[in-house]
């Protein structure tokens, strides 16, 4: 979504749903959760780490010396044991956990004693690969159970976990294991995706090629499929786990004992390893599961569709929603596979009562009419939310209308990897819903708007830059092996607080208004993905001589990427639609296939600026088809025309 489109909805939205009178009666969290939180933010967030269970409690709720902090100092506990253990200790052990069902239409339902003997079993087979406390493990596989009980497993002993989107090629995979230094893989023969299985394994393969480190992988059989197989490194999930015994002893950790390194995009080619700890990170979660999505445990279904691959997916289907010993669906596949109703029929089928999703989801969703969800009973939906990018009001109202039944609160939650939660949403029991508006900062966050010169701006009718100032316990640690970058990406731009990257404006009422990002990170459907680390892949192909990427407004995925190559000269013919081809297949094996450019248009020059950069903002008017900003600064102002020239006829 651009920023224009963005402002000019602002401008015409006007519409309010207030929350139905029973659910704000029955809310989890009332309005006066505020004003608590602002007499007394440490006191509030250790309510929050209450509702945990510990071993040794804390002393000291917070040390901070900016940027880094300290939560819940000197207290410990087991993530794991938090998660599973004692909703089986309370009896709790025949509740379903999971729901989980696999693209082709075979299903498994996990209970917490299930999940229990799981875990124990992984977390024994784990110590027998010789992993402890401390090493890195990385996983990558499909969304089926295994995957939570891997995250579980590794929580259990100590051992940080790399989750690696199923859907990132050899070459992230193999960089990801390379800066973490991961000893051990978890990953499947493969996963099924649109009807048909897809390798996991053999990337796995590739990119240990430059691993050597790596001891062990652990593969789960999912889909049947051959695979290579390295005699001693290689072992089976069915074969490892499956003999251990249903028991372990967990140890508990301190409160800052490393719990994930997630990988995710910045404005440089390599992504950041953020990290997150122990007892901040599961308190925050776990508070904000229970708060945003008003968590029944009782009688809720809960179904998060995010990948595990995604932070979302590790926050809201993995540990917050096991802290609260909710019920989820955890889902395989793709929501047209095998027919656009699907995700339909697993909410009628599943009686689904909260579903969180993304607005690239639901505006496939509308593309495809309301007819289709209308052939399902949703009737037992009673809460909606959204996360990953700005909603447009239209989606918004679509979504509350023809999923939600007219009925359903929206909560729209802003939140990124390195906020480890969700920081800025409508409370559903609260607020009124405002399509479009995210609403306000969360009990206990600072969230502020700066301007350029990083002065705050009123809380009302002003845009800028979105801040954090002061710690919450989810907050991203560091970045892994890298303290100093830390500090640079996110603590410099505006010294001592939180730069997050995004624009952000307070209306008139004073709710917040997301307006994308400000920096060179683009978002596709929901995921992040740098200009550069396009550029750096494209320019890796012996045809090409220099790139620049641009996001482009797309009306399903958010954002899409244009790419404008120049060709190396004395190479291969760049000119044709096979190199376009081959160049997307390119990136596509460089990063993944969420990073394929929409997009490539060959040209002979890029505009830059006289000293050398080169300046997005053209090509982008240029994608978008719109007059050319200001070309003064050109070097060549001439270069303009030659890329036009090669720009297909919008008509
Ligand atoms: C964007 C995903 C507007 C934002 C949890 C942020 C949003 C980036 C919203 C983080 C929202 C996320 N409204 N924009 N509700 N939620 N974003 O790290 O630009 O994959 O900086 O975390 O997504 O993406 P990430």
């Amino acid at each position: 979504m651009s920023e224009d489109a963005t402002l000019a909805d602002l401008l015409r939205e006007s519409r309010r749903f207030p929350p139905p009178a029973a659910f704000a009666r029955a809310a989890n969290v009332t309005a006066d959760v505020y004003r608590d939180a602002e007499r007394d933010p440490l006191g509030f967030w250790a309510g929050t780490a209450e509702r945990l269970s510990w071993a040794r409690r804390w002393d000291r709720v917070l040390e901070w010396q900016p940027p880094f902090a300290t939560w819940f100092v000197g207290g410990r506990l087991n993530v794991a044991e938090n998660c599973v253990d004692r909703h089986v200790a309370a009896g709790r052990g025949d509740r379903v956990a999971f729901h989980w069902e696999g693209e082709p239409g075979d299903t498994r339902t996990v209970t917490y004693a299930d999940l229990h003997r799981q875990v124990c079993q992984a977390a024994n087979a784990l110590t027998d690969l010789g992993v402890r406390t401390g090493d890195r493990v990385a996983i990558y596989l499909p969304m089926i159970p295994e995957t939570v009980v891997a995250m579980l497993a590794c929580a259990r002993i100590g051992a940080p976990h790399t989750v690696v989107f199923g859907g990132f090629s050899a070459e992230a995979l193999r960089g990801r294991i390379q800066d973490c230094d991961a000893r051990v893989v978890v990953t499947a023969d493969g996963g099924y995706r649109r009807g048909a299985p897809s390798g996991l394994k053999v990337h796995v393969d590739a990119a240990l090629k430059e691993c050597p480190q790596v001891r062990n992988v652990l593969v789960v059989r999912r889909t049947g499929q051959d695979v290579d197989w390295v005699a001693g490194r290689d072992r089976w999930w069915h074969e490892e786990v499956d003999r251990q015994p249903a028991e372990h002893t967990a140890a508990a950790f301190p409160s800052e004992h490393p719990l994930f390194v997630l990988y995710t995009s910045g404005t440089t080619a390599k992504p950041k390893g953020i990290l997150h700890t122990t007892g901040g990170y599961l308190a925050f979660v776990a508070w904000t599961h229970w708060a945003v999505f008003d968590l029944k445990p009782d009688t809720d279904v809960y179904w998060c569709t995010a990948d595990v691959g995604w932070v979302t997916g590790h926050s809201y289907t993995v540990y917050g929603p096991l802290a609260n010993g909710a019920t989820s669906v955890l889902y395989e596949g793709t929501p047209d596979t095998p027919h656009r109703g699907r995700w339909w029929e697993l909410v009628e089928k599943y009686r689904v009562s909260i579903l969180y999703t993304a607005p690239t989801a639901i505006r496939s969703f509308m593309k495809w009419g309301e007819d289709i969800p209308r052939e399902f009973d949703l009737s037992s939906l009673r809460l909606l939310g959204t996360v990953g990018e700005p909603i447009n009001p239209e989606a918004w109202v679509w979504y509350r209308e023809h999923i939600g039944g007219a009925r359903c609160p929206i909560v729209d939650t802003w939140w990124q990897t390195e906020t480890g939660g969700i920081l800025i949403s409508p409370l559903p029991g609260v607020h009124d819903g405002k399509p479009g508006s995210a609403s306000r900062p969360l009990p206990g966050v600072a969230a502020e708007i700066y301007d350029e010169g990083g002065r705050q701006l009123p809380r009302r009718n002003a845009a800028g830059y979105l801040v954090l100032t002061e710690p919450w316990p989810g907050m991203m640690r560091t970045i892994w092996g890298d303290d100093q970058r830390y500090r640079e990406t996110y603590w410099s731009r505006f010294p001592g607080v939180y730069f997050a990257g995004d624009g952000a404006k307070w209306d008139d009422d004073g709710d917040i208004w997301l307006l994308g990002r400000v920096d060179d990170v683009m978002n596709i459907s929901g995921h992040r993905i740098s200009t550069t680390e396009v550029e750096s892949a494209l320019v890796s192909h012996p045809g090409v001589a220099e790139a620049a990427v641009v996001g482009a407004p797309d009306p399903t995925t958010g954002q899409g990427i244009v790419a404008f190559v120049i060709p190396r000269a004395g190479g291969e013919d760049t000119a044709g639609e096979d190199v376009v081809r081959r160049l997307r297949e390119h990136v596509s094996a460089q990063i993944g296939p969420i990073a394929k450019p929409r997009q490539i248009l060959v040209v002979p020059e890029l505009p830059k600026t006289r000293s050398g950069k080169i300046m997005r903002r053209l090509l982008r008017d240029v994608a978008e088809h719109r007059e050319l900003g200001d070309v003064t600064t050109l070097t060549d102002s001439s270069v303009m025309d030659l890329i036009r020239q090669r720009l297909p006829d919008p008509r």
